[in-house]
């Protein structure tokens, strides 16, 4: 089918090469011109592991092509995805305006024949009509612009809610092995056609275990397919939030929250992912998608008790890192603290809402010096948000000179380093771990005090 992704962030891009990988014909489509200009040279925008082998043997099978022209996009595709970004406002409400300037871009740039136009991106509950009267606006501001009667509308199209449930990190994966497809919509056309689109995927043709049974597609209306992705985030981040209270308990009884988790996950009404206790949840979705939903929830005078609660323990989640520290150094003032990560979680170059942030505004205010290290910072020159920081080469020049190193994100390497060497070039070593990700007695061995989360 002939595909248009509109918006190559971390969503839209990994869409776009994953449908064209699966056989069909993908044009993405960016306002950014820098970054369609390096997507035609071949190269990813974004770090995601597997994303620039798959992006450049479909740019090569001719299934992958960019542009900066939304008009083109908008000929050549069938079915239309908005895959723009829907960052969070300041009072937590969802800023739509990239989305409505695309929905009305296209709908300037509607050409004959039906089109089905997707929501990939989060937006808030209702957005499915919304984005409709946007796109008749467009088409009709267009009309106008040619001296046409606006009561004759010439656009043949549907709007159709798909949220995305793809983790940074395991996208691709996430992408070829979901767990179901949502599917919203009030038109049978446009259903059909998005099944029809992922038939490849539904009966497993790219799926690491083939033999299992085809992907459920759940189909709803509207805006019970949008309620489904602030459901969904929201309950996972409340199961996180809920561990990390169990784990603040931990700590004062003197039990161990990993098995503790590993008690309770393992039944099945409650079930083991998301049950790892740490400096909190963070990223471009769930404190968004969390937010958002207490917005909608006010909106129609209803306080939202429950998220807020998961909201106000993962913000003082973040903090306890800086707690622990004062526990064992005291005084933070004039002390080194070396961070191990800074990305909100691992195989991500993605900043947006990481911990790593307020654990270093924090440390900043409290007087102390911050060097961190992180696999794919350290290697670009991202250093939005951490001026105050030095973002040293290697983990071993993060030690040197540190008073303590805090392990902010689970990156795999961080569990073989060197870390009796580590140990013998700080002032002391102490190792506060905060997604509770390495071997105690090995670092203990190694020479260091080890202070975990809820253990
Ligand atoms: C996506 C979603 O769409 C968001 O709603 C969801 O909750 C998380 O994932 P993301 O892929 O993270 O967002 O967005 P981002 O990485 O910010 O990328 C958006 C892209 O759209 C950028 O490349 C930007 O240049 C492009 N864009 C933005 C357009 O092409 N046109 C616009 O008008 C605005
Ligand atoms: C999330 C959703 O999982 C995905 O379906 C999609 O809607 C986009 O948003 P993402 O934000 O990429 O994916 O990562 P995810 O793996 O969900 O982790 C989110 C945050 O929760 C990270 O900061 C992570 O460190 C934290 N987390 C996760 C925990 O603290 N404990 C856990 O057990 C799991």
């Amino acid at each position: 089918m002939r595909v248009c992704v509109i918006g190559t962030g971390y969503v839209g891009l990994v869409t776009g090469v994953c449908l064209a990988h699966i056989g069909h014909d993908v044009i993405c489509v960016d306002n950014n011109e820098e970054k369609v200009k390096l997507m035609k040279s071949g190269q990813s925008p974004i770090y995601e592991p597997g994303l620039s082998e798959l992006m450049k043997s479909n740019m090569d099978s001719g299934r992958l092509t960019f542009t900066a022209d939304l008009s083109a996009g908008v000929a050549h595709g069938e079915i239309l995805f908005i895959a723009v970004g829907t960052p969070a406002l300041p009072t937590g409400e969802s800023d739509t305006r990239y989305v409505e300037a695309v929905a009305r871009g296209i709908g300037a740039n509607l050409t004959t024949g039906y089109k089905v136009i997707v929501n990939k991106s989060t937006v808030p509950i209702g957005s499915g009509d919304w984005v409709r009267m946007i796109v008749l606006d467009g088409v009709a501001e267009r009309q106008k612009e040619q001296g046409k009667s606006s009561t004759d509308i010439e656009a043949e199209f549907d709007v159709v809610s798909n949220p995305e449930f793809l983790r940074e990190g395991s996208a691709i994966f996430d992408t070829f092995n979901p767990d179901r497809i949502v599917l919203g919509s009030n038109s049978d056309r446009a259903l059909k056609m998005m099944q029809q689109l992922y038939t490849p995927i539904v009966e497993r043709k790219y799926a690491d275990d083939a033999s299992l049974p085809p992907v459920p597609i759940v189909m709803t209306d509207l805006s019970s397919a949008e309620m489904v992705k602030y459901a969904a985030n929201s309950f996972l981040a409340t199961k996180i939030s809920f561990i990390n209270e169990i784990a603040n308990i931990c700590d004062r009884v003197g039990a161990d929250v990993t098995q503790v988790a590993n008690g309770i996950g393992l039944d099945s009404r409650i079930g083991s992912k998301f049950l790892r206790a740490g400096i909190g949840w963070g990223g471009s979705c769930f404190p968004k998608d969390v937010s958002a939903l207490i917005h909608t929830a006010d909106d129609y005078n209803y306080e939202a008790q429950l998220l807020k609660a998961a909201v106000e323990v993962n913000n003082r989640q973040r903090l306890m890192a800086i707690e622990k520290l004062q526990q064992v150094l005291k005084i933070l003032k004039g002390k080194t603290v070396g961070l191990l990560g800074l990305t909100f979680k691992p195989d991500t170059d993605d900043l947006r809402d990481a911990p790593a942030l307020i654990i270093i505004d924090q440390l900043n205010r409290l007087g102390a010096k911050i060097k961190a290290y992180d696999p794919i910072i350290s290697q670009t020159g991202m250093r939005h948000g951490l001026s105050n920081v030095i973002v040293e080469t290697d983990p071993e020049l993060l030690a040197d000179g540190c008073d303590a190193l805090v392990l902010i994100t689970e990156w795999k390497q961080f569990q073989n380093l060197d870390y009796s060497k580590m140990a013998k070039s700080m002032h002391s070593a102490i190792l506060i771990d905060g997604r509770n990700f390495l071997d105690r007695k090995a670092v203990e061995a190694a020479g260091f005090q080890y202070v975990g989360m809820g253990r």
